[in-house]
């Protein structure tokens, strides 16, 4: 594990990193592990992204129904436990849409009441005013085009976008929109890779990809997704790092063997008591005084074992747990 810099990364580092050509690592999460797991890994920045409708809270197939507030809960919790990375928080459908003057208000609560240090919103054209008006507020505003998802049913499905002639000059141009109106960057989702590389070409702002290609300044991928704990179909454009669904599973599944068979808790999981205190106990209650004595319960093997003393050597107490 690295340790990581100190003190928040400059938001001009991006525009810096895209003149050296280093590319940028971004990623989502959601929960204080996540964005520890990605602060340490050194990623530049975090997105809480509103595919936490899909990943997290449990909303199949579309990120529309995340609400205001629950985004700013899951901000909150990233925001306390990342400090290095820009934390940039994912505004929801319905959040911006309105009006400037509501997109602005939204952006305000991310930054005030979440600390986040960015917004992200989808799509040019009509929002790029929105885009705007939040960046001469002094938030600063990360754009996103291409596969849009809250307008997923708009734009067909979760489909490619950019593949004819036409398409692709329009997202262009959105891209370019969105860099006069002052983001920071401009997410680029499931276009073909020469159209991204087109993009980032013409733009003096990061591009951050996914499902773009490898000539974008820098990369994307949903947290579940790449460490294996999305479950069911993937878009072509996820790499798995890990499994870890299928760790959870067999180890949920042996807790639960362990627990049916007696075998967990073991000694070592088990708290003593000195010896005379429990003779003490023992001869101060009185035999018929439990209700597993009322139901005339045989002892099993596994539960006698909690009639006999424990050892006395005492494992090792949890900070967080109590005794
Ligand atoms: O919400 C999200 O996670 C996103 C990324 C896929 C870019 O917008």
């Amino acid at each position: 594990m690295s340790t990581p810099p100190k003190g928040k990364l400059p938001l001009p580092e991006l525009a810096a990193m895209k003149q050296r050509g280093d590319k940028v690592v971004m990623v989502t999460a959601y929960d204080a592990p996540g964005a520890r797991f990605a602060e340490d890994a050194g990623v530049e920045i975090i997105l809480v992204g509103d595919t936490a409708a899909m990943v997290v809270l449990g909303y199949e197939g579309t990120t529309v129904p995340v609400t205001m507030d629950e985004m700013l809960f899951l901000t909150r919790t990233v925001a306390r436990a990342a400090r290095h990375p820009i934390i940039v928080g994912d505004m929801p459908f319905g959040s911006f849409q309105v009006s400037d003057e509501k997109a602005l208000e939204n952006a305000i609560r991310f930054v005030k009441e979440a600390g986040a240090d960015a917004i992200k919103l989808e799509g040019a054209g009509p929002m790029v005013s929105r885009v705007k008006t939040i960046v001469e507020a002094g938030i600063p505003v990360m754009g996103h085009v291409g596969l849009t998802p809250q307008s997923a049913t708009m734009l067909g499905g979760f489909k490619t976008q950019g593949k004819t002639a036409a398409a692709a000059a329009q997202l262009v141009e959105g891209a370019l929109e969105l860099e006069d109106a002052g983001a920071f960057a401009v997410v680029l989702e499931a276009v073909p890779a020469p159209v991204a590389a087109e993009v980032t070409r013409r733009l003096t702002v990061s591009t951050i990809g996914i499902g773009a290609g490898a000539d974008t300044d820098g990369q994307v991928l949903v947290y579940h997704d790449l460490l294996g704990l999305s479950e069911g179909h993937l878009p072509r454009f996820v790499k798995r790092y890990a499994s870890l669904s299928r760790e959870i599973r067999d180890a949920l599944e042996h807790y639960a063997e362990e627990v049916r068979d007696g075998t967990f808790p073991g000694e070592e999981h088990t708290y003593a008591m000195p010896e005379e205190e429990l003779e003490r106990f023992r001869s101060s209650i009185s035999p018929s005084a439990t209700r597993a004595n009322d139901h005339a319960k045989e002892p099993t093997m596994s539960n006698s074992k909690s009639l006999a003393p424990a050892p006395v050597s005492e494992p090792p107490v949890r900070k967080t747990s109590s005794p």
